[in-house]
């Protein structure tokens, strides 16, 4: 469906140490964890794996270091066919994420932002080449560097799509023209000052985003109550799909991924929110970031 796609993204390639345990601790108690591993995450290279698992030919633009992580994460990203010209090597130490998950699947971040702290805006913003039919950003880089990245995209004639997490509080008019800007709730919040609870807020949310990244579309990701989408005159929403909530890490990028492909290859914001949606219901049915990413073939075969 998207294989002729040709997209890029520039963003955050972090180690994900993943903790379980029933319940996360207060401060100065300990609790048990039930299990742990490593897995390869970071927004901006969940979202490549998104694309790159959805078939679209994908390239990698960030940061890691010379070390054993960033060996393993760039390994990771070849074998799932993704071209890592765009990747720098030489980094002070590769990102790393402690992510902590409840018995609920709830999880709870803490990012060392390491080298994707220390990506250079003007390398990033060239690697962004003529051919490229799609460009996703997202906040877990420097402001500088969606700045200069979103600029380069949008004169390029690039579609664009900013996924603002995490929750930060960037100047959206220093990065004006995407063709889609989708924040979280808490993103939202921290954008526009609103929580998107009623539909009056997301409303009222939607049109402050709307007005000072001057994007084409405003997708708010609402959790388990699906997403919505503004035009400038029109407010839709759409409702998830039921899902059994295993671990919500990434349900965002996998999300974000599967909107702006749709989108680029439809044309149509509801279709796209509908299929992001499905998307986002399968992540955050399995376990880990990159490892719920769904297929193509998963994603249009599923019965929901
Ligand atoms: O969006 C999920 C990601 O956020 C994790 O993979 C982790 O690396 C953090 O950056």
């Amino acid at each position: 469906m998207y294989k002729n796609i040709h997209a890029a993204v520039v963003g955050s390639i972090n180690m994900d140490i993943i903790l379980n345990m029933e319940r996360v601790p207060e401060a100065g108690e300990n609790v048990l964890g039930t299990d742990y591993g490593y897995t390869c995450g970071g927004k901006g290279a969940n979202q490549a794996i998104g694309l790159a698992r959805l078939g679209a030919k994908t390239k990698m633009i960030g940061r890691v270091a010379s070390d054993a992580n960033g060996r393993r994460l760039l390994d990771n990203l070849c074998e799932n066919g993704i071209d890592i010209s765009g990747v720098s090597e030489n980094g002070s130490q590769t990102g790393l994420a402690a992510i902590i998950l409840d018995g609920e699947g709830r999880n709870r971040i803490v990012v060392y932002e390491g080298a994707n702290a220390e990506i250079d805006a003007d390398e990033a913003a060239d690697a962004i080449t003529d051919g490229l039919d799609l460009l996703l950003v997202q906040f877990e880089t420097d402001e500088k560097v969606v700045a200069a990245c979103v600029k380069r995209a949008v004169e390029k004639g690039i579609m664009t799509v900013i996924d603002c997490g995490p929750a930060k509080q960037f100047s959206l008019e220093s990065m004006q023209g995407a063709t889609i800007i989708s924040p979280n709730e808490s993103e939202t919040k921290a954008l526009t000052g609103i929580f998107p609870e009623t539909e009056k807020q997301i409303l009222e949310a939607s049109k402050i985003l709307s007005e000072r990244s001057k994007a084409e579309y405003v997708v708010l990701k609402l959790g388990e109550r699906g997403c919505s989408a503004w035009n400038g005159s029109e407010l839709k929403l759409f409702p998830a799909l039921p899902a059994k909530v295993v671990d919500t890490t990434a349900a965002g990028d996998c999300f974000t991924a599967a909107l702006a492909l749709e989108y680029l290859r439809s044309g149509d914001i509801s279709s796209a929110c509908m299929l992001a949606n499905k998307a986002g219901s399968i992540a955050v049915s399995r376990m880990g970031a990159q490892s719920s990413m769904p297929t193509d073939k998963e994603l249009f075969s599923s019965g929901k």
